[in-house]
């Protein structure tokens, strides 16, 4: 029996080196890390994201006029690992997107794949915050198992985005200065890339991607339309990507598939398999499963349906 007790009140304590084991050393490539980045600017309700890749620099700039963060954003949100935004809502606040983020673990990637990495952000009417992530004072401090608290961010130096503020009312900035792996794709590669992550978004006037200021469309994928032999549509689902196959390229279409009212999509087939791959990329079409508006799938590498 203890019958003498000191309420006293304990929490957590974590060392910074959690980072790791959540996989902040595990390679990403650097398409999945632009997708990270654009995905949170769609969540974020941005209209225009811009990249700017910088190959001969090895750097990148990614540019939005989302909603921001306000100082407080970016620490509990934006810093906090495993934060998560469905416990809010799960569509986006203004345009009531479906949420791509979920987990608030999508910084690991952002914030691991360069030497430096720096943010800038402004809500509408707000002042620009941020701070630089040096991923080396990082690494020293997870040798110290130093505690967040710890190890603050660095001060940023706002003179780097001054080329990319005109104009810019609101919205979030990165900056990646000297990725670990380096830039190996042509920007063809990676305009193909995008175009096939962000699929479902790319005849949506309110979500415009451009990358060194050439708009990413969906004739980044013809290609792909081209190569396309049979199209099922279920239950006449009114998708962009099927409209501009119906349009432009010829493709046989067949109603003889029957699922239930509530199932909506395209299933669509290629002439031989590895035409599935997108040309001049390493990416393979997949499957895109929505659920209730959110994208659960998005298997697009080594499909195990169609091994090489
Ligand atoms: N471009 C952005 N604009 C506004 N807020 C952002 C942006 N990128 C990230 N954030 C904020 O940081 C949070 C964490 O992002 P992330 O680690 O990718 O996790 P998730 O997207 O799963 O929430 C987001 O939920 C959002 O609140
Ligand atoms: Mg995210």
């Amino acid at each position: 029996m203890v019958n003498k007790y000191k309420k006293e009140k304990f929490h957590f304590d974590i060392s910074l080196s959690i980072l790791n084991h959540l996989g902040r050393n595990l390679y990403r490539s650097f398409a999945t890390v632009l997708g990270e980045a654009i995905s949170n600017s769609w969540d974020a309700d941005a209209t225009n994201v811009y990249i700017y890749v910088d190959k001969d620099n090895n750097s990148m700039y990614i540019k939005d006029d989302g909603h921001g963060m306000t100082g407080r954003d970016f620490q509990d949100r934006f810093l906090k690992i495993g934060y998560s935004k469905r416990k809010e809502c799960s569509v986006s606040p203004q345009r009531n997107r479906p949420f791509i983020g979920r987990k608030g673990i999508g910084k690991l990637a952002l914030l691991s794949c360069a030497k430096r990495i720096t943010i800038l952000s402004k809500t509408p009417g707000g002042q620009y915050v941020g701070g630089t992530i040096d991923n080396s004072g990082l690494d020293l401090a997870i040798a110290e198992d130093l505690t967040p608290v710890d190890y603050p961010l660095e001060e940023l130096n706002p003179d780097l985005f001054k080329n990319y503020l005109k104009n810019h009312k609101q919205g979030t900035l990165i900056y990646f200065e000297a990725f670990n792996e380096g830039i190996k794709h042509s920007l063809a590669f990676l305009k193909k890339t995008i175009a096939l992550y962000f699929r479902f978004s790319l005849l949506d006037k309110k979500f415009n991607i451009f990358l060194n200021d050439e708009k990413i469309t969906v004739s980044c994928l013809d290609d792909l339309a081209m190569n396309t032999e049979f199209l099922w549509n279920l239950n006449n689902i009114d998708d962009p990507y099927i409209q501009r196959l119906k349009s432009v390229f010829t493709i046989k279409e067949s109603t003889d598939l029957r699922v239930k009212d509530s199932v909506k999509g395209f299933i669509a087939s290629v002439i031989k398999p590895r035409y599935l791959k997108i040309t001049t990329t390493d990416e393979r079409v997949g499957v895109d499963l929505f659920v209730n508006g959110r994208l659960r799938l998005h298997f697009l590498k080594k499909c195990p349906f169609f091994p090489n």
